[in-house]
């Protein structure tokens, strides 16, 4: 077969497309946001000892018979951390009082070198006045992480660096368990209906 210009073409457009969302994986900041792998999601645990916005040591029964919803990320986060904490405010809003009174949110930070309990202060109230920030040493951090699975990885040097983070929103029971993972697509009225129908 002769390659004409039409077959060219057709090439050509194949490679820029390949190199076209290759490239957008790679640049892109935050890694994708598949749902946890059941065999993961098993694992998940709300184990932690850190210290709150408010400069009190709490652990995971500190809120006892309550279920925690819980995002980690980052207060220098540009855009996917204020959109998932904007997300689960609308979405517990859609909650009548009964059912949002059992849930705690809570944001626990990727960046304890930052975020600190000051920084931690001044950014919860932005997003729901009972978000409870959670910040630590690096260990105690690093611990909570792992309990959740969460990836988070630095990206860059100097005093503006960013945290590519995993951004999923857990459901967990009063018992530390894990009752659901929303990935970061859910939309806030799914996650409502879902947290409304879970908590009857
Ligand atoms: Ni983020």
């Amino acid at each position: 077969m002769t390659l004409r210009p039409a077959h060219i073409s057709w090439i050509l457009c194949t490679i820029a497309l390949v190199v076209f969302f290759g490239a957008f994986f790679i640049v892109r900041p935050h890694p994708p946001h598949e749902p946890v792998p059941t065999a993961v999601a098993g694992h998940v645990r709300a184990e932690f000892t850190l210290t709150d916005h408010l400069g009190k040591s709490v652990t995971a029964a500190s809120w006892p018979g309550k279920y925690m919803l819980v995002y980690f990320g980052f207060t220098h986060c540009p855009d996917v951390c204020p959109l998932g904490l904007n997300k689960m405010a609308e979405a517990l809003d859609t909650l009548d009082t009964a059912q949002r009174v059992l849930v705690q949110p809570v944001f626990i930070t990727v960046d304890p070198e930052r975020d600190d309990v000051a920084a931690l202060a001044e950014y919860v109230p932005l997003f729901m006045p009972d978000l409870v920030g959670l910040t630590g040493t690096a260990a105690q951090i690093d611990s909570a992480k792992k309990s959740f699975r969460v990836y988070a990885q630095r990206e860059g040097d100097g005093p503006d660096y960013m945290v590519n983070h995993s951004a999923f929103t857990y459901l967990m029971g009063p018992d530390g368990s894990l009752a659901h993972v929303f990935s970061h697509d859910t939309t806030a009225p799914d996650m409502g209906a879902f947290l409304a129908k879970y908590l009857k």
